[in-house]
């Protein structure tokens, strides 16, 4: 996380906002903001060098880094490149997925096949968003909800058997498109005076059919994925879900009949940080001793697109 705190406090002073509101509704005290020049690349870089220290390899030993994110340090050349020079890892190919949310799960299950295949030994998975430079800071209805960070992880072929992917499920639906979207800067809306004065380059979202749709489609991915594997709710020992809004996470846990104590939330200190939210998540739940070696874990996430995506693991670390 950069280190600068955003508290409600602090948006109770920018925004009529307050405190209670956003507590109650989604379930964020503070969020991690960026400092100006900090890029995507720059958190992906610090998240990266320390998930290969942990994993035991060097950079050198990275076969293909595979970023998601939406906000991308600039259009091209892609995040993923500029993680691997920072990072130095002179062996790896690599690129970016745009699946907002939903990144980390997509990007995940592509490493991981990637390495299924036997073509590579070592993917880099980062997760990295800086939101804050995408938000109005004058719309209420969007800032509070988004927080900047990075995580990754690394997804190495098993050598003992005890780690796997064990299997994943993925949907688009386009038709959701307009609910949470940024018009400008891309071929649509090219950067102009105009686009600006319209603070088209800023995420927009029609708030209640998003919350709507990720507490429909988390429970109902999550359960055809685990039905698929003869798996009940009851059989996770960790349920590692994207980090939007508590009620979101709450519902659908809920409704999938969770143990609460199985389910990680650390939205209150983090906010949603897009395609980080699931390894930092991940990184809470290892570093508090809830995930070890062995356990058996869903990911699921909603977002942008609109994109679902759900993973089967057992974790190997
Ligand atoms: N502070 C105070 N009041 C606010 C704020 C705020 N920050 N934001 C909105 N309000 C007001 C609205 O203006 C509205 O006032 P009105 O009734 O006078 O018109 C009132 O609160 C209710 O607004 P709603 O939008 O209906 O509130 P809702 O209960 O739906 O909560 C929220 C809004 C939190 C955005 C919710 O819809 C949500 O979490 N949606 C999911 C969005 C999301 O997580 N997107 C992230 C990316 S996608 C994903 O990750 C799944």
């Amino acid at each position: 996380m950069p280190p600068r705190v955003l508290t409600n406090a602090d948006l109770e002073k920018m925004l009529d906002t307050t405190d209670e509101w956003i507590m109650q509704r989604v379930g964020i005290r503070e969020r991690h903001i960026a400092d100006p020049g900090v890029a995507t690349s720059d958190l992906g870089k610090e998240v990266a060098v320390a998930a290969i220290e942990r994993a035991g390899l060097k950079p050198d030993d990275i076969d293909v880094i595979i970023v998601g994110t939406v906000t991308p340090d600039m259009m091209f050349p892609s995040t993923a490149c500029l993680i691997q020079h920072k990072i130095g890892a002179h062996h790896a190919w690599g690129f970016d997925i745009s699946a907002a949310c939903s990144a980390f799960t997509y990007s995940l299950t592509t490493a991981s096949q990637l390495v299924a295949t036997g073509a590579y030994e070592h993917a880099l998975v980062v997760g990295a968003d800086v939101m804050s430079s995408i938000l109005d800071y004058t719309d209420r209805s969007t800032c509070v909800l988004f927080g900047d960070g990075a995580g990754a992880v690394v997804v190495s072929a098993a050598a003992d058997g005890d780690g796997a992917i064990l299997d994943f499920e993925h949907e688009i639906d386009g038709s959701g498109g307009s609910a949470l979207f940024m018009p400008g800067g891309g071929s649509l809306h090219p950067p102009s005076h105009e686009t600006i004065d319209k603070r088209l380059h800023y995420v927009k979202q029609e708030g209640r059919a998003v919350f709507k749709f990720a507490v429909r489609k988390t429970e109902e991915i999550a359960r055809r994925l685990l039905d698929r594997n003869g798996i009940t709710p009851a059989d996770l020992d960790l349920f590692v879900s994207h980090q939007a809004n508590r009620r979101i996470i709450a519902a659908a846990s809920e409704n999938l009949e969770l143990d609460p104590a199985k389910v990680v939330i650390n939205i209150e200190r983090f906010g949603n940080t897009t395609a980080a939210t699931i390894p930092l998540a991940l990184n809470d739940a290892v570093c508090s001793g809830r995930l070890k070696k062995g356990d058996l874990v869903l990911l699921a996430s909603v977002g942008a697109g609109f994109t679902v995506g759900a993973v089967l693991l057992r974790w190997g670390f």
